[in-house]
């Protein structure tokens, strides 16, 4: 591999099984309360397939392995569909990881997408403001944000194009899927940018074009969502398995 995947924080792992042991094992003082002291700990977890490798690892933790009771689980976007719909990234995360773990209701934090969406950014918005540290530019300091990237370098449900999103002053908006259509509710570029950890979790041979032009720093990208990914003060990681980063050495 070419100098880039020696850069401390892009990861390689042979396939979906190791990235997400991977990911677990450089999380694991956040998951464990080890870093937390207790404290509630703000995870905002990533929608599509590929962090279902993830979920179903940390199912399978042993009972006392992860401080569930401290940790509050956020989405970082979700399909305007009700919380039962095939599309809901909240349905999965559910049947994954809710469905199998002991963390009480209230450290659940799902994106309501049966509600109106307009509405539903400012319910979310209030009580993302209510719950998570806010920076002292006023936005919200999640500990971790797990992000999926797509073939275009959308990020979230940041698609290229998305006008406002990018800056906007709220801390999720409403976006469209430039393909379906489909109505989005996703946090926004400042407040991903504002976590203490950001992780891209990315697997297949699909997302090996855009996670090679992107890591090199291809200037024609410089406009797509997942580039303008620059944690403020946090730490960003990009979790590779070896087909998503197949590209990188050419
Ligand atoms: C979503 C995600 C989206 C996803 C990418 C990759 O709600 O779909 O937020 O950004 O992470 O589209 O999706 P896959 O993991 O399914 O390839």
């Amino acid at each position: 591999m070419s100098n880039i995947t020696q850069r401390p924080n892009i990861k390689v792992y042979d396939n979906t099984g190791t990235l997400a042991a991977g990911m677990y094992n450089q999380f694991r003082e956040l998951f464990t309360g080890q870093r937390s002291q207790n404290r509630p700990l703000h995870i905002a977890l990533a929608g599509g397939s590929t962090p279902l490798a993830f979920y179903e690892f940390l199912a399978k933790r042993p009972v006392d392995d992860i401080h569930w009771k401290t940790i509050h689980l956020w989405w970082g976007d979700e399909r305007c569909v009700p919380p039962d719909h095939s599309d809901s990234n909240y349905r999965m995360v559910r049947e994954a990881l809710l469905d199998h773990i002991d963390i009480g209701a209230q450290n659940i934090h799902r994106i309501r997408g049966e509600s109106d969406p307009d509405s539903e950014t400012i319910r979310y918005g209030k009580e993302i403001e209510e719950n998570i540290p806010l920076s002292p530019v006023g936005l919200p300091v999640f500990d971790l944000i797990l992000l999926g990237i797509g073939e275009d370098g959308h990020t979230a449900s940041i698609f290229p194009d998305s006008d406002f999103s990018a800056d906007s002053i709220s801390y999720c908006v409403v976006t469209r899927h430039p393909g379906s259509g489909q109505k989005r509710i996703t946090l926004t570029m400042p407040v991903l940018n504002q976590a203490k950890h950001v992780a891209f979790m990315v697997s297949g041979p699909a997302k090996a074009d855009v996670v090679s032009k992107i890591l090199k720093k291809q200037i024609e990208l410089k406009n797509l969502p997942a580039v303008k990914v620059i944690p403020v003060d946090g730490i960003l990681f990009w979790f590779l398995d070896r087909a998503a980063a197949s590209h990188l050495d050419k």
